[in-house]
C-alpha cells in the first residue's frame, strides 16, 4: 500500500479516486476507474473528503457527535486508543475549558481530566468558585489519547478539530479557556507562547478566549501556580464582565 493510502486510511477517508474534470456522480459510480485509464493522471479528492465529513459533523447533535467520536477512525491516534474521550461537563455551560488531549486514566475512564493534572483543574476551578459539569465543560483538542502522552501532531489535531468545533457550536460558552498551548494554538489557528498571551483577551468566532497554563505543566512548575491563579482571577474578571 502507497504511503499516500495507508495516511488515507488512517484518516478514514478510504482511497476516493475521481477524473480531472470528471462529474462527481460518475467518479462516485467507479472510484477506481482512474487506474484503468493510461494517461489520465487521478486526482486525490483528499481536502473535498474532509470538508464533506467536517460538514456532516457540523450538523451533529449531542447523541450523534458522540457515536461519532466513539467510532472515529480519522487519524492515527484511534489505533491505540481504549476509547475516544468526548468531553464532560453542562452542554449549556458559559465556561468552556479546553485542553491537550486524553492520557492514560482518560482513555481508560473516558472522562477528561481525571488523573492527577485533573486533580489540579478541578482545584483550579474551585478556586474561581466552579466546579466540573456545573456550568462548566471540560473538552480537549483530541479525543484520543496520543501514545505515551506526547503532544498531538498538526494532522491529528486538524482531524479532530470538526468535533471540538461542533461542541463549541453546541455550548455556545460565554468563554473559552484555553489550556496550554496545544489547546490554544488549536483555537486560535496560529502559534501561540503562554508567557506571552496569558493575561489577555482573545476570541474565537466571537467567543472571548482567555490562555493559561496546562495543568499538567503547572505540576511540573511549581513557581508558575502564582501566574496560573493571576489568571484565575483574570477569567473570572472577564466573565463577570461580559
Ligand atoms: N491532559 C489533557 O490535556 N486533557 C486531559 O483530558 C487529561 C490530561
Amino acid at each position: 500500500m502507497s504511503r499516500r493510502d495507508s495516511t488515507l486510511r488512517e484518516m478514514g477517508l478510504g482511497p476516493v479516486w475521481r477524473l480531472r474534470d470528471q462529474p462527481a456522480e460518475v467518479a462516485a459510480e467507479a472510484p477506481n476507474a482512474g487506474a484503468a485509464l493510461d494517461g489520465v493522471s487521478p486526482r486525490l479528492t483528499f481536502s473535498e473528503s474532509a470538508n464533506e465529513r467536517a460538514a456532516a459533523i457540523a450538523t451533529m447533535g449531542w447523541d450523534e457527535l458522540g457515536a461519532a467520536v466513539a467510532a472515529c477512525r480519522a487519524c492515527a491516534l484511534c489505533e491505540a486508543r481504549k476509547q475516544a474521550v468526548l468531553g464532560v461537563g453542562d452542554v449549556e455551560a458559559d465556561w468552556l475549558f479546553v485542553g491537550e488531549g486524553p492520557g492514560a486514566e482518560e482513555d481508560e475512564r473516558g472522562e477528561p481530566f481525571v488523573g492527577q493534572a485533573g486533580k489540579l483543574l478541578d482545584a483550579m476551578l474551585a478556586a474561581i468558585d466552579l466546579k466540573r459539569g456545573d456550568n462548566v465543560y471540560i473538552g480537549n483538542s483530541v479525543k484520543c489519547r496520543p501514545p505515551g502522552n506526547r503532544t498531538p501532531e498538526p494532522d491529528e489535531t486538524a482531524a479532530c478539530w470538526p468535533y471540538l468545533a461542533r461542541q463549541i457550536a453546541l455550548i455556545r460558552p460565554k468563554l473559552i479557556v484555553a489550556l496550554g498551548r496545544p489547546a490554544a494554538q488549536t483555537l486560535l489557528q496560529r502559534e501561540v507562547k503562554i508567557s506571552a498571551s496569558r493575561g489577555q483577551l482573545f476570541e474565537h468566532q466571537g467567543i472571548p478566549l482567555v490562555i493559561t497554563y496546562h495543568p499538567a505543566y503547572l505540576l511540573r512548575n511549581l513557581p508558575d501556580k502564582a501566574r496560573a491563579w493571576e489568571d484565575l482571577c483574570f477569567m473570572r474578571r472577564t466573565m463577570k464582565g461580559l
